[in-house]
Formats: structure tokens, sequence, C-alpha cells
């Protein structure tokens, strides 16, 4: 999926108006991110001009009740909530650029394979191939509750699920081959029926004969994207994906992560040039690095101390508003591993963090400092971009995450930083393709 050494740009626009960035200056107070679809085009335009490859949406639909017992903590203060379903806004950003590509998420717990295949191959047509699918194995309490779980299904469950789920998607959207369109007035033949597949699929999870009914899309199938970092995770990724998300906290992190991913691909027959990865890396821009340390602690002085351990809750499902001054990460390991949400990043962050560390400490630190970052000038920034992108073994890119409110981080990060991507002949002056698919391989 990124057979040149190409660095490709991708965006999350998942928490652009909620988790403290909208008290960012510069961020949109008072726009009406959903009524409206303007805010979204104008962010993709923005990207389009960067050459991003991605645009990412991702979703949970639950209202976490993980810290203190009840909704307050993420309503009052913005944490990933609201979250509407953003499949809506795909064909609207889809029609204002040309270029850039859009991730859309969905659960393989709680949908059915047949409505995602179909959904999906709805998307790629209109999109013109630029959509991909974030296939998720749903890791967070309060969305269990309202898909109708008492109990969030068991981690290995999840993913024995997932890897079914993949199956049937994946064969409906082979069961009609590209050329069965015949379309012939003179015999009268519409399509070719030999050229339309049942699927007869029958599983412990799913039984579905098909075939799609629906012509093949552009890409035929959409990009897929794995972000589990946990055994089952990376095995489902090695499998069917097309890109990973990954998150780690160091370099020597991102490159083990990248080895143990290249050792699973090779042993379920693909190469490391099958899956790029997208690393996650929070980005701040300015002309010093003074100037960026400051915006930096702008962002944090805006973040209530317990803005950390509320994020926690949520990611972990375990109520963080009860450490105490000095418990440690470890006091919560057994509560976390016990509600098997999720345990790759969880594993991740038990593994970088310093043993001694108080709770409430991360906590603090958890909003920005999850994920890599590269702050300072625009030089010092792709510096940091191209060592860590030699060191993974070239393959893939960036996922900008975090500290990206709108719009004006956006606005300068293209500005800024991918003229000096470009120049060093590192990320893309042109689209190439007309399909994501294509555009990733170059
Ligand atoms: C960058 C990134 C983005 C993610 N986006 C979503 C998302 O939109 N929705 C979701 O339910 N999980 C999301 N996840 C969670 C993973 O898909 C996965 O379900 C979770 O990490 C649990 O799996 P694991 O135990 O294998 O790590 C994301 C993870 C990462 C690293």
């Amino acid at each position: 999926m990124s057979e040149r050494e190409t660095i490709h740009l991708a965006a999350d626009l998942s928490f652009l108006h909620t988790d403290f960035l909208w008290r960012m200056s510069g961020s949109w107070v008072d726009y009406p991110y959903y009524s409206t679809s303007e805010f979204y085009e104008n962010i993709a335009k923005i990207a389009e001009c960067g050459r991003f490859d991605l645009l990412f949406f991702g979703d949970t639909g639950g209202t976490s009740e993980d810290y203190g017992g009840n909704h307050d903590a993420v309503v009052r203060n913005g944490v990933k909530w609201p979250r509407h379903d953003m499949t809506a806004m795909i064909p609207i950003l889809a029609r204002v650029t040309e270029g850039v590509g859009y991730a859309l998420t969905m659960s393989t717990t709680y949908h059915h394979p047949f409505h995602c295949a179909r959904t999906f191959n709805a998307l790629d047509h209109v999109t013109r191939g630029r959509i991909a699918w974030n296939a998720v194995t749903s890791a967070y309490k309060g969305e269990a509750a309202n898909w109708g779980f008492d109990v969030m299904m068991e981690h290995g469950e999840r993913y024995r699920r997932a890897q079914e789920f993949l199956k049937v998607a994946c064969a409906l959207w082979d069961s009609v081959e590209p050329d069965a369109l015949v379309m012939d007035r003179e015999s009268g033949v519409f399509a070719d029926p030999e050229k339309v597949h049942r699927i007869d699929f029958k599983g412990d999870y799913f039984n579905v004969r098909g075939p799609l009914p629906a012509l093949p899309s552009p890409q035929q199938r959409p990009l897929i994207i794995q972000a589990g970092q946990s055994g089952p995770g990376m095995d489902l990724a090695a499998t069917y994906a097309d890109l990973q998300f990954s998150t780690r906290r160091t370099v020597e992190s991102m490159k083990q992560h990248r080895k143990a991913l290249d050792e699973k691909l090779l042993s379920f027959g693909r190469q490391p040039r099958d899956l790029g990865i997208l690393w996650s890396v929070r980005v701040q821009v300015a002309e010093s690095k003074s100037e960026a340390r400051a915006k930096e602690q702008a962002f944090l002085d805006s973040i209530p101390p317990e803005g950390g351990l509320i994020e926690m809750s949520q990611w972990f499902g375990v109520d963080f508003s009860t450490a105490e001054l000095d418990m440690t990460l470890a006091d919560f390991a057994d509560q976390v591993k016990a509600v098997n949400g999720n345990l790759g990043t969880f594993e991740e962050i038990v593994k970088t963090t310093e043993p001694n560390m108080t709770v409430r400490e991360l906590g603090r630190d958890y909003m920005t400092k999850r994920i890599m970052t590269a702050e300072g000038t625009p030089k010092e920034i792709v510096d940091k971009l191209e060592m860590m992108h030699y060191e993974t073994g070239a393959n893939g890119g960036f996922i900008l995450g975090r500290g990206f409110h709108a719009t004006d981080n956006i606005k300068e990060f293209v500005e800024h930083v991918v003229p000096e991507l470009q120049r060093r002949g590192l990320s893309k002056k042109e689209y190439s393709g007309s399909t994501m698919r294509e555009n990733f391989n170059d």
C-alpha cells in the first residue's frame, strides 16, 4: 500500500471541535459544526492544497460514564462528545475535492458485514474511489450499552468476529466481476449472470448468501484500515489491512512495532510494503522554537487538571476519578485488563511510562503526550518527521492528531510544513492517481 518511500499525509478530524481544542485561539467557537458542511469543506480544501491523501473520521457511538459514574465530565468538558455520524458528510466533501480521500469508521462488533459492504461500495462510487474503512472492534463500554449489550463483548471474541466480518465483506466486494455489466441493446443483455457470484458464507457469526447487489466500485474494495495494537489486532491488520493507524510514544517503540508487524505480514504470506503505517503525530509549528512552545503551553493551560484522566477513563473503561495522589498506573492495571478495552494502547503506555509516575501526573500528560510530537520551526519539524519516517522503514506516513484544532492549525501545517516536506522531495506535489489506492502507492 505504500510502494514508494513518500511520506503520506493524513489528518484526524474526529475531535477538532472538542477535547479542549475549541478553547485555542483560531478555533471556530460558535460555528455550527454539523448543521452546515462549510466547516469541513474548508478543511478538506486546505488539506487538498497540502496534497494530503486522507482525512479521517473516527467513531464511537457512546457517551462515556466511566469518569465519576455519570456523563457530567464528558459533557461539561466536551471530551469526545458530541460525536455525529459523519457518513452523510463524505459525499459533500468528495464533491468539493478531487485528490484527497476520506476514511470512515464502522464497527465490526455492532454492524453486519452485508450492510458494511453495501455502504462502502456506495461511498466508493460517489467519492470516485476515495473511500477507506477504518475497521474497529469497538473497545468502549458506553458504546456497548447503546447497542444492547449489558457487558462489552470480550476482547478475543471481538477479534474472532472481526476476522469473520472482514472475510465476508471482502467476499461481497469481490462477488461481482468488474466487467459484469454488458448493457447491450441488441441482445437485450443487461449484465452477465456468470460474472455475478453467490458467496454462500456460513460461519459462527454470519450467514450471508450474496452476491452484493451492486456494481463493483472504482477501488472494488475500500482501502482497509486497522488500528488495533494488541496481538489479535495486529493479526487482523496483517491479514486484511492496507493501512494501519499506530500510536507509539517513542521512536524505539515505533521501530519495534514496525518490525513486529512486518514479521506478522510475512507469516500471513504478505509483504511489508503491502501495509503502510500512518503514525499519529502532534505538530505545533511557529517561527521559532520558543513561539511553538508558547503555543503548546497555551493549549496545556486550557486543559483542566482532570482533563487527561477523563479521557483515560473513556479509553480504558476505568474510573480514574478515584485516583489518590500517589497512585501509579500499576495500581490500575488489573482493572484495565478486566475491562478488556484498548489493551494494546494501555500496554504501550505502561511500557513507555516511568514506573513511579503517578496517575495524576500521567493524566496531565495524556492529552498531549499520548502520541509522538514535533514542535518548532518548519525545518525542525520536518527534520523530526524525516528521521522517524526513515527509522521505521519509510513505509506509510503520518496522521496529524490531537493538536489539531480548526482551522488555524491545519492551515499552518499546510502553509509552513508541507512546502519544506515537498522541497526535500519527501511528500508529493501532485496527486498522480484518481483513486486513493493509487495515491497511496505513489
Ligand atoms: C489512531 C487510532 C484511531 C482509532 N480510531 C478508533 C475509532 O474511531 N473508533 C474506535 O472504536 N476505535 C478506534 N481506535 C481503537 C482501535 O481500533 C482498537 O479497537 C483499539 O485499539 C482496541 O484494540 P486493541 O486492544 O487491539 O488495541 C483507534 C485507535 C488508534 C490507534
